[in-house]
């Protein structure tokens, strides 16, 4: 919602400004018909997806869910669920009163501190503040995640000492109850623990939890994202059954489905300048090698499917490769310099780590030797469609013209 030039500073301004109530989820459907209709980019910086993620994503909006992402590794996930929140109002008003561990809905408090503070106080004594979007997305990673970071804790020595103190008024609140009007993003659900997810359920389905065995009760106003690996998410156990049903959209995620998509995102990613001093120059088949290094892995028997091979794969090879190349330059004065497949010998150290090994295969491959044997792949088949393409002689022509190659990533180009 547009925010007037004077921005009402108390519940009576606010009330002749003619804002109205809304729920995060209605907010965002109605930012997001308005980005739709007038034809923006919804997702920027988002690549290939057009066809298969974002339909899906716009129609859960427009549906009022909360969502899943379900994808393997490095499929941009956490990426999207950031963006959701360009979607919410650019800042939004809330009771500017101490000891309110919410940003109350001036029309509509959640806590018995800001309904009671309502219930006293002239509309024009009312203080109003405003929340700006970006405060309003928050996410956590599930392992480790405590119940009393997330949905809470009451502090017993509070409520034992204190004047006939509501279990309210002893609550620590946690991150979600502290995000009412917000966005809650969930990484990993799988990985969170399985008290912490009966509360999670509890709070948003019934708005209701057990806090040490006190009941409270709030109307929170959350969207809540998730995220997952789908093999870990599909293993029964993993995931409550009433946590899953109440998850309005499954959102399927995948790696790119072309190299060129694929290289794309490594080049958006990589965030390396190729120019300066010491510029380099990629060749399209470098970084063509770059992504087919990634499927080969994504396709290879060693490594573990089911983790999955992420971008990050092929942005950290990207930015080594041309590193190698730029050294070569500085040392040689070569500019500009152009990454050569001899400098692929020193993607081990970027891509070391990244690929989890099928060990249930019972392969008694090291990660470097199946690195090894991925880069030879790729190589071969980006060399071996060119071939198909150029035919051999067109290359072997070069040669027969007298080119002598030593290669070597510190030997000059020409
Ligand atoms: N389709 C895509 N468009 C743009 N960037 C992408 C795409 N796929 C992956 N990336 C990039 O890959 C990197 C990893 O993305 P992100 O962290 O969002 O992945 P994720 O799915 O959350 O992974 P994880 O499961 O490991 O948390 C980011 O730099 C992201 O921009
Ligand atoms: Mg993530």
């Amino acid at each position: 919602m547009p925010v007037a030039a004077v921005k009402p500073r108390t519940l009576k301004e606010l009330r002749e400004s003619g804002w109205k109530s809304k729920s995060v989820k209605q907010e965002l459907r109605d930012n997001f018909i308005r980005a739709l209709a007038d034809g923006d980019d919804l997702f920027p910086g988002i690549v290939g997806y057009d066809d298969t993620v974002i339909p899906e994503i716009s129609l859960a909006v427009l549906a009022g869910h909360d969502m899943l992402f379900l994808g393997e590794k490095g499929q941009a996930k956490s990426r999207l669920m950031r963006l959701l929140s360009r979607f919410l109002d650019e800042e939004i008003p809330y009771l500017d009163i101490p000891d309110v561990p919410v940003h109350e809905d001036p029309y509509r408090p959640i806590t018995a501190k800001g309904k009671q503070f309502l219930a006293e106080t002239p509309e024009d004594e009312v203080p109003i503040a405003w929340w700006p979007r970006d405060r309003r997305y928050a996410e956590r990673l599930a392992p480790g995640t405590k119940f009393a970071d997330i949905i809470g804790e009451i502090d017993p020595a509070r409520l034992a000492g204190g004047v006939s103190l509501s279990a309210e008024e002893a609550l620590y609140f946690g991150l979600i109850p502290r995000m009412h009007r917000g966005i809650f993003a969930m990484n990993e659900l799988p990985e969170l623990d399985e008290l912490v997810q009966v509360g999670l359920f509890n709070i948003l389905e019934e708005r209701d939890v057990q806090i040490r065995g006190y009941p409270v009760r709030f109307d929170l106003d959350v969207l809540i994202l998730f995220s997952a690996n789908p093999a870990t998410y599909n293993r029964s156990g993993k995931v409550i059954p009433q946590l899953k049903d109440r998850i309005g959209s499954v959102i399927l995620t995948h790696y790119p489905l072309d190299r060129h998509s694929a290289a794309a995102i490594t080049e958006q990613e990589a965030d390396i300048p190729l120019d300066g001093e010491y510029p380099v120059v990629v060749p399209y088949f470098m970084k063509e090698i770059i992504e087919q290094i990634s499927m080969a892995a994504r396709r290879s028997k060693y490594v573990d499917h089911q983790s999955g091979v992420s971008a990050r794969l092929s942005i950290a090879n990207y930015r080594t490769m041309v590193a190698s190349a730029r050294r070569r330059g500085v040392v040689l004065g070569e500019k500009p310099a152009v990454p050569r497949i001899s400098d692929l010998a020193h993607l081990s150290s970027s891509a070391l780590g990244k690929l989890e090994l099928d060990l249930m295969a019972g392969h008694q491959m090291t990660e470097k030797q199946v690195l090894d044997a991925i880069l030879a792949e790729a190589i071969r088949d980006v060399f071996q469609e060119y071939v198909d393409e150029h035919g051999l002689a067109e290359i072997a022509e070069v040669f027969g013209r007298g080119t002598k190659i030593e290669v070597g990533d510190l030997l000059p180009s020409s």
